[in-house]
């Protein structure tokens, strides 16, 4: 396949090379030199019309330690800020030679246009784009989950394993949430069982013809799921009110010392970050031995590796190398 735009680019055996690549990507990070040459001479640019934290610093290392020339893009600071259009944006990074555009931007489809527009011809990896989609986040939190939940590996063995059966529940603000739809594609695709809990004003139309259930009820959620998986409150992207207040909001969806208690002894504590503690997610909650939060930001840089490798290492391509 040319580029990541969605979850559902991926279909099993897709996503699982994706997976069994990022477990091998994870074992060279393991070394004392972390540096492979697999991409050296292409050129990877990060394009970020949004801010972000992990993401950028996450796809930027993927890239150095394969050895990529990597430039970064921020739209702060750049000729964007002065009215210049994506498409002109675009055409100026095509004349540098970009092999690989990781975007992320504020408009949902933003990827999408940047992929089939023409203007450039190297592959494009959706990083965000509005309350979409964010693909490299769902393969993330899948690779987390198959560490903790799919028996005991090894790592750097590639098993293609998926998660058959596995019960995920995932809380929040999914109306804003582009974490939640990729995750709830991935997740279906590989076999997991998703539940999105939310009140209703943050649940978006058409919930129900997604691969999942959904429920406003969280105690009666957390019975029997295998991960919890917390989403941020998007304050920037709401313009109106979509709950009474921030107390009423923890009352009834946040994840605290209480709830912690009515997960099973084996079920972990998600979040994509950025948290709000306090909110979504308390401190007892977010800092637990059950927390894979950290760890879910080391797993992205392998996983990064892995669909940078995937998309511009020639043949070895995710689909079976028919790009
Ligand atoms: C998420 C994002 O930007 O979509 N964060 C991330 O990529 N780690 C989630 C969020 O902003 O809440």
């Amino acid at each position: 396949m040319r580029h990541l735009l969605s979850a559902a680019d991926l279909d099993r055996d897709a996503a699982l090379r994706v997976l069994d690549t990022a477990e091998q990507m994870a074992a060279t990070q393991q070394r004392e030199i972390k540096k492979l040459p697999t991409l050296r001479g292409r050129t990877v640019v990060n394009l970020f019309f949004e801010d972000s934290t992990r993401t950028r610093i996450s796809f930027e290392a993927a890239a150095k330690r394969l050895s990529a020339d990597v430039i970064n893009f921020s739209a702060k600071g750049s000729s964007v800020s002065k009215g210049e259009s994506l498409k002109d944006t675009a055409l100026t990074l095509e004349a540098m030679g970009a092999d690989a555009v990781v975007v992320r931007h504020g408009a949902s489809g933003g990827a999408h246009r940047l992929a089939t527009s023409g203007w450039i011809n190297g592959s494009v990896v959706n990083a965000g784009d509005g309350t979409h989609e964010h693909p490299t986040q769902a393969l993330l939190d899948a690779f987390t989950m198959r560490h903790h939940l799919v028996g005991q590996r090894e790592p750097g063995a590639a098993t293609g394993e998926d998660l058959a059966g596995r019960k995920v529940t995932i809380v929040g603000d999914v109306l804003h949430s582009r974490v939640a739809r990729s995750n709830v594609l991935l997740l279906h695709t590989l076999g997991a069982e998703v539940t999105l809990v939310a009140p209703p004003t943050l649940l978006p139309v058409g919930v129900q013809t997604w691969p999942c259930a959904t429920s406003y009820d969280l105690d009666s959620a957390l019975e029997g799921a295998d991960a919890v998986m917390m989403l941020r409150v998007q304050v920037e992207r709401m313009n109106a009110a979509y709950f009474p207040s921030a107390r009423e909001y923890s009352r009834r969806y946040g994840l605290d010392a209480r709830r912690l208690r009515l997960m099973a002894e084996h079920t972990i504590v998600m979040h994509p970050g950025p948290m709000n503690r306090g909110l979504e997610i308390s401190a007892d909650a977010a800092d637990s031995a059950r927390s894979t939060i950290v760890e879910q930001v080391s797993n992205g840089v392998s996983v990064r590796m892995a669909v940078l490798y995937l998309l511009l290492a020639g043949s070895d391509d995710v689909d079976g190398g028919t790009a």
